[in-house]
């Protein structure tokens, strides 16, 4: 399925006039009604996000009448706020939905495209060499934002609140401020220099040039007046007219590409999620140009093939991560945007080939690499992000996972705009074989064109049985299909929330071939033990991933939420036990 939208038509329909705000209204109050009858949905609704402000801000739409896709509308614009390092106006995401009156699951693509005018070699010099820096920093690095257009959708097709109500919370919080945290200030540490370089993002997310102090007030008031026009004119109002003219001539000053074209022509996508069953458990996740979802179902369905409840703790170990290593071989080879490349998803989920991925699995040695095949074309040819989950009392479902890229993405924003600009363009396989600011690999199925979509890491993933109902999803570049792998796994053995988000997380993506492991991820016998295996070992000096999700108890009636403990994020249930 693929149904596109137009943001101009999206201002229409979301925009509003009084009379028919008074009709959403009183649709509001029918829908509450309704829903304080209805028998079979959760006892109370949830949501977990990154970070305390938005969460908050989430549970005020719920109790203003909104749905789980109003309090996704504002969720993501509050995480646009209140963590510019990871998410934004300035950048993009997807939206995986469920839909409880129709059961209808969809995912709503608001992932950046790339300009009109780039092209293959954008990021290469006359030699053929990358050009340093020239994907991750400034206006040349960051694709036609998806946020706007994205929050636009949600609120005019899924939503029951007009979009104005669902930004305000977002507008408020960017025209008072938050608090500096110890995230904030490790994210912003980590881009000092970026951050540094252009005056307007230093006069916007650094003080007096150098890292704010703890609870130092962030404001934003241009980004405050954005929303607020976005609320009141839809999201049209970024794409198209003034706004659009002043973003275009600030990214083009800055060295970027940008046209006011791009900016009209961004349209966001509906995309049919990809489902399997594993295990008697009904997994939906996110489809290309997302690669988890692909990712995530191979490395599943290539475990299903193993007796994981019969081997040891090692052995079961080693055998996920040879699940990895073989999922993400085919994410390098044969992912990117569907609407541009044939991604051979049958294919690559057929039966036949994952059992035949699964019997290459040696259970007594680390299978190398450069064993599993060459990579076509791979050779000579030529922790930001966001994610949050939301269940209402209707049983309606939204994971969310939100990027600019890197921390504070381009660290570029066009004055007098308030957009900070993403990085995403980065995620492209810029030249063959030369690994991206993830270690990632890829090639012409994600090589950069004119209007075409960089392949996404970003899994939002739902996981359904008879009883349980979870919703779960990470930042983490390349290792969030790793993580919501490990969390599903979680979920499979029986656990809530509380235990997905903070499972031990070790890693493997084909190339480099190494496992990486969190600090603790790895006790020490099961390092010997993989070291043994033949496995090279690689400690991250830092944890990664930041997973929220929700999950619904339907035999017990209960729901739960739960933040991961490594981040700064909150986990809140309404009401309030
Ligand atoms: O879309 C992607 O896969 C990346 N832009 C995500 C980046 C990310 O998760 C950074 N987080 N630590």
């Amino acid at each position: 399925m693929f149904v596109t939208m137009d943001p101009a038509r999206g201002q229409e329909a979301v925009g509003g006039t009084p009379g028919n705000r008074c009709c959403w209204l009183i649709a509001a109050i029918l829908c509450q009604l309704a829903l304080a009858c209805a028998a079979d949905g959760p006892p109370g609704a949830a949501i977990a996000s990154a970070h305390p402000l938005a969460t908050r801000a989430g549970l005020e739409t719920l109790q203003n009448g909104g749905n789980a896709f109003d309090a996704a509308v504002t969720v993501s614009a509050a995480l646009a706020v209140v963590e510019p390092y990871s998410s934004g106006i300035g950048g993009g995401g997807f939206w995986l939905l469920h839909r409880a009156s129709d059961g209808r699951q969809i995912m709503v693509d608001g992932r950046e495209k790339a300009p009109g005018a780039a092209y293959r070699r954008l990021y290469l010099d006359e030699h053929d060499n990358v050009r340093e820096g020239a994907s991750l920093e400034g206006a040349l690095a960051a694709g036609i934002p998806g946020l706007a257009a994205g929050l636009g959708h949600l609120a005019t097709n899924f939503g029951r609140l007009p979009i104005g109500k669902s930004l305000a919370p977002a507008v408020r919080l960017a025209r008072e401020g938050f608090p500096v945290t110890q995230g904030y200030r490790d994210m912003a540490g980590w881009r000092l220099k970026a951050l540094q370089k252009h005056p307007e993002t230093a006069r916007l997310y650094l003080a007096n040039n150098a890292l704010p102090e703890f609870g130092h007030p962030i404001i934003q008031e241009d980004l405050g007046n954005l929303l607020e026009q976005i609320g009141m004119n839809g999201p049209g109002y970024f794409y198209q007219g003034q706004f659009a003219q002043r973003l275009v001539e600030g990214v083009r000053a800055g060295g970027g590409i940008w046209s006011l074209e791009d900016l009209r022509n961004y349209v966001v996508a509906e995309r049919a999620p990809i489902v399997t069953e594993y295990r008697g458990i009904r997994v939906v996740s996110a489809p290309p140009p997302s690669s988890g979802g692909i990712v995530l179902v191979q490395a599943l369905e290539i475990l299903e093939h193993e007796d994981l409840a019969g081997i040891d703790h090692i052995t079961r170990m080693h055998i996920v991560i040879e699940a990895m290593r073989r999922a993400y071989r085919d994410r390098a080879v044969y992912l990117g945007d569907p609407d541009f490349v044939e991604v051979p998803t049958d294919r690559l989920l057929a039966p036949d080939y994952l059992a035949g991925l699964a019997l290459t699995i040696d259970p007594k040695r680390a299978t190398p690499s450069a064993e599993l095949g060459d990579t076509p074309g791979l050779s000579l040819r030529g922790e930001s992000t966001t994610h949050f989950s939301i269940m209402d009392t209707d049983g309606n479902r939204v994971a969310g996972t939100l990027s600019i890229n890197l921390p504070f993405g381009a660290a570029f924003v066009p004055p007098g705009t308030g957009v900070l600009l993403n990085d995403e363009m980065d995620d492209f396989s810029i030249k063959p074989n030369t690994p991206n600011a993830y270690g990632l690999v890829g090639d012409h199925a994600n090589s950069v064109a004119a209007n075409k979509r960089p392949l996404s890491s970003m899994t939002p993933t739902f996981v359904e049985t008879e009883d349980r109902i979870g919703i779960l999803g990470t930042p983490g570049g390349s290792r969030i299909i790793s993580m919501v792998l490990l969390g599903v796994l979680d979920f499979g053995d029986g656990h809530g929330p509380e235990s997905w988000v903070k499972v031990r997380r070790y890693h493997h993506q084909y190339l480099p071939d190494e496992v990486q492991f969190e600090p603790h991820g790895l006790v020490a016998y099961e390092q010997e033990e993989l070291r043994r295996l033949g496995h090279t070992l690689k400690q991250t000096s830092y944890s990664y991933g930041d997973m929220h999700a929700v999950m619904w108890d339907r035999k017990n009636n209960q729901i739960f939420a739960a933040a991961d403990p490594r981040g700064e994020g909150k986990a809140a249930l309404l009401p309030d036990p």
